[in-house]
């Protein structure tokens, strides 16, 4: 039987941690064949949630899961983690100023960053979900000078996801005819899903599709505020969805895209597209053998340019005011 691999999950006592650890522990994110070792980091006042969640787990029988640890700081959470699931952050609450959100969250991804610089495997791999999740990585990374940059992501799979139901809705489809989708830019309502370069069964869907005021008005809105709808039908966030896309995202990461098709995730920019260098924002990527690569030389429309500058203008503006803060 194979070593089993260790994932850290943060934020373990979380709803979107009660929706993921589970899919984990049940081959779900790494393969029917790799056993996995659950690395549980939580704030010292929520240990005993998440060692009710382990206790669940542990009833779960679960053939591939080979042991579960509960840590309350990041040096010891991160020890030796293979794959890092960076869900635990700070969410923003009333009356709270950008800034504040911020600072509060580099206090969270600083250290973490450090203790993944200090401890992690050499092929560690990170996915930031808690938010703003492209600037929480981008914090996370700036503190892991010895890590690759590459291994750290940020996720916008939920808004992939989201995307591909409500194209496949308006064209009539599968989510399974569809292609080569993008989000592009910030995990946030400035984000930009492009439907130009997808394909569906085979052609061109915004030609398919053929209604830029939907495309426009329905399409890009529906999938942005999506988490707000959710909150608003549900009175409860997006937790199990969002536990989904992060398990589709490392999937995709170690297993590879589909031949023809690509996903969307926040990595850090070459400059591609225009979007400066070191962000970290969501591209068309192809994953092979483990790593990812921006998919180059798409043709940008003008429609496109003018969506994908906005969320990458409001991407520079967080990293200024984190810069500001002394934070990167
Ligand atoms: P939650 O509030 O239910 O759980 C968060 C957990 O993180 C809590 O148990 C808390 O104790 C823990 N935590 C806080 N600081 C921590 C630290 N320093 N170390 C370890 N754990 C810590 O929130 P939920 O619903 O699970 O969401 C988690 C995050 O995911 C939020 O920031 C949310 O905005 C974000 N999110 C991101 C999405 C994306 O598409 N990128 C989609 C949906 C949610």
């Amino acid at each position: 039987s194979r070593t089993p691999v260790n994932v850290t999950v943060t934020g373990a006592a979380g709803q979107i941690g009660y929706a993921l650890l589970f899919r984990i522990a049940s081959g779900h994110l790494l393969g029917p064949d790799t056993p996995v070792r659950l690395r549980l980091l939580e704030i010292p006042q929520a240990v005993k949630a998440a060692e009710g969640t382990a206790m669940e787990l542990d009833d779960c029988a679960f053939p591939l899961l080979a042991g579960i640890d509960i840590f309350d700081n990041p040096t010891d959470g991160f020890a030796g983690a293979n794959v890092a699931l960076l869900v635990g952050a700070r969410p923003r609450t009333k009356g709270m100023e950008r800034g504040d959100l911020l600072a509060a969250n580099g206090g969270i991804f600083k250290p973490q960053g450090e203790a993944i610089n200090a401890g992690a495997a050499d092929d560690i791999k990170v996915l930031v979900v808690g938010n703003p999740a492209n600037t929480n990585a981008l914090i996370a990374q700036r503190h892991a000078p010895d890590v690759p940059a590459e291994r750290f992501t940020a996720m916008t799979r939920l808004d992939h996801n989201r995307a591909l139901t409500q194209l496949a809705k308006k064209a009539g489809v599968a989510v399974t005819d569809i292609a080569k989708l993008t989000i592009w830019g910030n995990h946030s309502a400035t984000q930009y899903p492009d439907i130009f370069h997808a394909r569906i069964a085979g052609k061109n869907a915004a030609d398919v599709v053929d209604d830029r005021t939907w495309l426009a008005d329905t399409f890009i809105p529906t999938v942005a505020k999506r988490g707000a709808a959710i909150i608003e039908a549900r009175g409860a966030s997006s937790a199990a969805s969002a536990a989904n896309a992060a398990i589709d995202h490392v999937h995709t990461w170690v297993n590879g895209t589909a031949d023809g098709d690509w996903t969307s995730m926040g990595v850090v920019s070459d400059g591609s597209y225009g979007v400066p260098e070191g962000l970290i924002s969501s591209f068309p990527v192809v994953c092979k053998d483990g790593a990812w690569e921006i998919v180059q030389g798409l043709d940008v429309n003008e429609f496109s340019r003018a969506r994908i500058d906005a969320s990458v203008q409001e991407l520079a503006e967080e990293r200024d005011a984190v810069r500001e803060l002394g934070l990167i």
